[in-house]
């Protein structure tokens, strides 16, 4: 799918990696909608983008929301063909403490945002993707990029909520990708290793610094602008379908 001219609404665009999807996707001439329940950093982003981007109030966990950004797009730009699922985030919890089991509503939280509110914004955005136009040879009428985990397949000690729903988002994706193939709808995974965003910004220097030597080639954490470049890739390849793809300097995370 050429990007020019095309809508794309980024859940999480308010920061790290869907904030340089933002970018990426808007400098190449896409309509941007950034999704978030960050107001102040998408509506900053938004505002600095100026003419064909605009700033959504979207807590994916919250389905009255989610259509809210659908329709805002809808309104706006008259369709939606691309949507970037990077709203996301973390919790560091063993599954039993020398204190108390792993508190279940924290398990449920992280599966919440991360799973379901990803499949939400899928099938409440490729709804409204079958009624475009395919317009070129390939019939393409909308891509979709996840964002998963190094952790969906190789989680470390405290990841269980953060891994499992990872795992899900791969799991789902092949069986959604035949779902819509009939409407000629693409969907692939992106399962980035570790990148410089505020979310890894956060964690403790010591694991930041254990994480960081992990990494055989390069001997860096990602930017986030090329995980920006991948999700470029899958939406202008008409064979990207499907699948997963690991994006993380070939890092295998061991248990801490
Ligand atoms: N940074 C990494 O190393 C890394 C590695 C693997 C996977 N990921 C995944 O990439 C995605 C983006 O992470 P990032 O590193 O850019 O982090 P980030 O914290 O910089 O950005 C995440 C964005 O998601 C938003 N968000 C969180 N919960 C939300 C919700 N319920 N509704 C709407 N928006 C919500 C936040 O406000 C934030 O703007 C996440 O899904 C994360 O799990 C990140």
């Amino acid at each position: 799918m050429e990007i020019k001219g095309k809508t794309a609404i980024i859940t999480g665009g308010a920061s790290g990696l869907g904030a340089a999807t933002v970018r990426r996707l808007h400098g190449l001439g896409a309509r941007v909608v950034i999704a978030d329940f960050n107001v102040q950093g998408g509506e900053t982003l938004a505002a600095e983008l100026g003419e064909n981007a605009v700033f959504t109030k979207m807590d994916v966990t919250c389905s009255e929301e989610v259509q809210a950004g659908v329709n805002l797009a809808m309104e706006r730009f008259g369709a939606i063909h691309i949507l970037v699922n990077c709203a996301g985030t973390g919790a560091a919890m063993r599954t039993v403490g020398r204190e108390a089991p792993h508190d279940l509503d924290v398990f449920k939280k992280i599966i919440n945002i991360n799973l379901i509110g990803t499949f939400d914004a899928i099938r409440l955005a490729a709804f409204q993707m079958q009624k475009n136009d395919p317009g070129d040879g390939n019939k393409d009428r909308g891509v979709i990029v996840n964002t998963a985990s190094a952790a969906a397949f190789d989680g470390q000690i405290g990841q269980a909520s953060y891994s499992a729903s990872k795992a899900a988002i791969v799991g789902m994706t092949l069986p959604i990708a035949r779902d819509l193939s009939p409407i000629g709808v693409r969907i692939c995974t992106i399962a980035p290793g570790i990148f410089d965003t505020p979310l890894m910004m956060a964690a403790p220097d010591d694991l930041r610094a254990s994480l960081a030597q992990q990494i055989p080639f390069p001997k860096r954490f990602g930017k986030p602008d090329e995980f920006a470049m991948l999700a470029q890739q899958i939406i202008e390849n008409p064979m990207m379908n499907g699948e997963t793809i690991r994006l993380d300097g070939a890092i295998r995370m061991g248990a801490r």
